[in-house]
């Protein structure tokens, strides 16, 4: 299954990106982790020192240059070799289930793909664009294994037929009028791209917190939230984690995460672990490749 996880700034995309992604490989599957914001902290987030991170592709000149070329582009680049050359394996953070062979998990820093740029200025952004929307698509629907994509924040990427052919968003907010109303946005857009299935993971959460939906209701404030919801209580855990490293993964709580992974993915409508979906055709990938940069 692809899953792309979207919404405002410091909702806590990255971390729950982190988070299934070991849930899933310590049960054997194999997941391609997919940073594709500017900030570039899912490849932290997931224990990596980074020293060790790849710089993203959206700055690899000498790629874009041998892929998309100069000039004359190349609207459908061969890009099948480039996610195996390109990433790196992150560990685990913690024991894969008893009996299982545990999954790898690969990550692969992009950079954004809006705002792509082929390094210290100079040259056309369109090249990096094109290469990304390859890779990603590559990825997406020709791969077998598992791909979450942590997206940007905010909602610009969204009309730009990044994440349009994924299986499904994950839509990240914290239980605040501004936040929610941010994720009414995303969620909105993503289903005119086509992408109804959609969860709202509401990050920070009581448990017994009631919503500001119906205040906002009251004020006549559209709020476009997807009917699917999970609750994420605020981890002490990670608060106190957060002052000593990056990484989100063997924290105390590591029970209830995998409960709340279950519970995501129940909601996404996967029957937890189970294989992902057998690739779609080709025509599909291209139209992501030529989406508008
Ligand atoms: N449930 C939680 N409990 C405690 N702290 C959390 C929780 N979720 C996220 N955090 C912390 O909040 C901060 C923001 O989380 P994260 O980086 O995952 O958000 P993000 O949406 O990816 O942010 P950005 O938009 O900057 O990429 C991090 O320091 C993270 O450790
Ligand atoms: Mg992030």
């Amino acid at each position: 299954m692809k899953i792309a996880f979207a919404g405002k700034g410091g909702a806590g995309k990255t971390s729950i990106t982190a988070w299934l992604a070991d849930h899933l490989a310590r049960r054997g599957e194999n997941v391609w982790l997919v940073d594709a914001d500017t900030a570039l902290s899912l490849g932290q987030a997931c224990g990596l020192d980074p020293a060790a991170l790849p710089a993203p592709l959206a700055e690899r000149e000498d790629i874009i240059r041998q892929h998309i070329g100069q000039g004359y582009m190349s609207l459908n680049p061969d890009v099948s070799g480039l996610p195996d050359t390109l990433s790196v394996d992150a560990p685990l953070g913690g024991p894969a289930l008893p009996g299982v062979s545990p999954g790898r998990k690969r990550l692969l820093v992009m950079g954004t793909i809006a705002g792509a740029t082929n390094g210290q200025g100079g040259g056309c952004a369109c090249a990096a664009n094109a290469l990304l929307k390859a890779v990603l698509a590559h990825l997406i629907l020709e791969r077998r294994e598992w791909v979450l994509v942590d997206l940007e924040a905010g909602v610009e990427h969204l009309g730009r037929g990044t994440v349009a052919d994924v299986d499904a968003l994950v839509v990240v907010s914290e239980p605040s009028l501004r936040a929610l109303s941010t994720a009414g946005e995303v969620s909105r857009l993503a289903r005119g791209l086509g992408l109804s299935r959609q969860v709202l993971a509401l990050n920070r959460c009581e448990p017994d917190l009631a919503l500001p939906t119906q205040l906002a209701a009251q004020l006549n404030l559209q709020m476009d939230l997807p009917e699917r919801m999970l609750r994420i209580p605020a981890l002490a855990g990670l608060k106190a984690r957060q002052l000593e490293s990056g990484s989100v993964l063997g924290l105390p709580e590591d029970d209830a995460i995998g409960a709340l992974c279950d519970e995501l993915l129940e909601r996404l409508g996967s029957s937890g672990t189970k294989a992902p979906e057998p690739c779609r055709n080709m025509t599909a990938s291209v139209s992501v490749a030529l989406g508008a940069p």
